[in-house]
């Protein structure tokens, strides 16, 4: 088969691929507003927050999460702070055990959300629950209104497709910027808009819970700025853990910090306490950049 020929087929196997994912999208039934199948963790009602109890994660045989002990209250703003290396996106792929994908990786330990053990239940269930938006935006290499129904339509949600499109890109403050793009290219989207698209998906399923890790280190001031104005606007409704390195961010946006330093919880506790009048020098000595 020629060059020509492989290039012909790829581009006819992708247009039926992208045809059938329309007929999804605008199937009648989808457009009917239904509820949510089946029962994620964290329903609203259910408001336990994240309770993590003696985490022990090893890569071979080097710890890497030293016995995390740690409450990540629901519906507010978690940062969680420390050098590079000392485990804080670990410990974010553990909450949606991510890291179960990593070979040679061994857990030990409790996590629950909202009083459920999160190691006992369906990992599809889990990830509706609980969304990541990761450091590199990373949309799908699909349209704009198809990357914020990738995740309804992998877990079957009988949704109001259109609903969920406006909704979620209002949440995300993208709506007035993309509502005449719907059906444009993710790629044809700057960096931050990029960034805040990965942010309205992970919403678009309505998890309880959003992990964050660095989600602004790519992004210029203004999207930043956006992003985290997003993140402030949903708290209360949803539970939120942030990485970041920028400790002005950190003390803008959060409720509590989390001060990691070589795989083990050194502090948490109230953002203003924390940054104001820390109890161990270590957090200190980090606050004020004299490490890290
Ligand atoms: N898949 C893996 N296999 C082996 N070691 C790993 C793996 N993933 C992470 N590590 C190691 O675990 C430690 C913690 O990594 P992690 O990515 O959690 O750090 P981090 O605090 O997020 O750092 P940064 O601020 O640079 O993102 C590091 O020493 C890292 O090299
Ligand atoms: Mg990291």
């Amino acid at each position: 088969m020629t060059i020509k020929e492989i290039i012909l087929r790829r581009l006819i196997k992708s247009l039926a691929e992208e045809k059938k994912l329309n007929k999804i999208i605008d199937n009648e039934d989808m457009k009917k507003s239904l509820p949510l199948d089946g029962v994620a963790l964290g329903e609203k009602e259910n408001i336990d927050g994240i309770k993590v109890r003696n985490l022990r994660l090893c890569y071979g045989k080097t710890e890497v999460l030293k016995g995390i002990n740690m409450d990540i209250p629901a519906g507010k703003i978690t940062a969680i702070i420390g050098p590079s290396g000392c485990g804080k996106t670990t410990l974010l792929r553990c909450i949606n055990r991510l890291s179960e994908f990593s070979n040679n990786c061994k857990i030990s330990g409790d996590i629950t959300l909202d009083g459920q053990n999160i190691f006992e239940v369906d990992q599809m269930l889990l990830r509706r629950s609980v969304g990541m938006v990761f450091q590199r935006p990373n949309p799908f290499p699909k349209s704009i209104k198809e990357n914020i129904l990738y995740g309804i339509k992998a877990t079957k949600l009988k949704v109001n497709v259109e609903e969920v499109i406006e909704t979620s890109l209002k949440k995300a403050a993208l709506w007035d910027e993309l509502k005449n793009r719907l059906n444009d290219n993710a790629f044809a989207l700057s960096i931050g808009q990029q960034q805040r698209l990965c942010f309205a998906r992970s919403l678009a399923v309505h998890p309880s819970v959003i992990l964050l890790d660095e989600p602004a280190s790519a992004l210029d001031p203004i999207s930043t700025a956006k992003l985290e104005e997003s993140i402030m606007e949903m708290r209360g409704e949803y539970t939120q853990v942030i990485v970041t390195h920028n400790m002005q961010e950190a003390r803008r946006i959060s409720d509590k910090v989390a001060f990691m330093y070589m795989g083990e919880l050194i502090e948490f506790g109230e953002t203003e306490k924390i940054f104001e009048e820390p109890e161990k020098q270590r957090t200190k000595d980090y606050i004020v950049g004299r490490f890290g």
